[in-house]
């Protein structure tokens, strides 16, 4: 499973605004372990042997602070930074604008910047469904007891969680796959790039992921982060 060409371009949404998250800037530059969000997500793609681009579509108003306070960085990680959009799929398609026509790209990767805690053994899998089936998703199945609430908590039930998983990133597309489905795309919203493959007829393979692969929405995330960052690298396991 460690075998494959680099043939990997990786789409790093990072063009958000961060509003549950609260606070003055995009959540992506707050600090986790001494590094910005955004950057941890980048150097475990950037480390993973298959990916050959990384294209990270940012805000406006974010672009002078990722082409200079981190400019170094972004030089180093040869990441190609691009325009993002009001949506995330309007970020997601200016990335694969970007990518455009390269011969070389076999497989494209979508990664929430805000997950900075992926897993290279999780990337492992994902690209191997992906190389099989042509698109496959990183998830988790649900391990909670599940209720759907009725007149506004008034009285619930239980759902059947056998079949109930949570969604992650990496999404992993072939090429074709992820351009036929944004070329289908006419601005219905859409949760993510799953939704919108698999609404152009394609199924989506589901990997089971790490749970830890968390996206950082709320402050206090961040403190769930830090004792899985810190769990990781006393194992070794990041
Ligand atoms: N994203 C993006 N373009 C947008 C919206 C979101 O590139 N128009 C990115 C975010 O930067 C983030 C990822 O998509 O890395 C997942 O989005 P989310 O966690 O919802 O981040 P925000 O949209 O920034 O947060 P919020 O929804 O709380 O405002
Ligand atoms: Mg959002």
């Amino acid at each position: 499973m460690h075998q494959g060409p680099q043939n990997v371009a990786v789409i790093l949404p990072a063009a958000g605004s961060g509003r549950r998250f609260g606070g003055e800037e995009n959540k992506l530059f707050a600090r986790l372990a001494g590094l910005p969000i955004w950057m941890h997500s980048a150097n475990r793609l950037r480390a993973h042997h298959r990916v050959a681009r990384i294209v990270m579509p940012v805000a406006a108003q974010d672009r002078p602070r990722f082409e200079n306070e981190y400019g170094e960085s972004v030089q180093k990680l040869k990441i190609e930074i691009v325009d993002g959009g009001a949506e995330r799929t309007d970020s997601v398609l200016s990335g694969l604008c970007q990518i455009g026509d390269d011969a070389s790209i076999e497989l494209i990767a979508i990664h929430d910047a805000a997950r900075p805690l992926i897993r290279s053994a999780d990337l492992d899998a994902v690209f191997a469904k992906a190389d099989q089936t042509g698109a496959a998703i990183l998830a988790t199945p649900v391990t909670a007891t599940v209720k759907q609430s009725f007149d506004a908590g008034a009285s619930c039930r239980t759902i059947d969680r056998s079949t109930l998983w949570l969604a992650q990133t990496p999404q992993v597309f072939r090429v074709p796959v992820l351009k036929s489905a944004y070329a289908r795309h006419r601005g219905r919203a859409a949760t993510d790039d799953a939704e919108l493959v698999q609404r152009a007829g394609i199924n989506v393979a589901m990997v089971s992921g790490s749970a830890d692969n968390l996206k950082i929405t709320h402050p206090n995330d961040l403190i769930v982060a830090e004792a899985i960052i810190k769990s990781q690298s006393e194992f070794q396991d990041a």
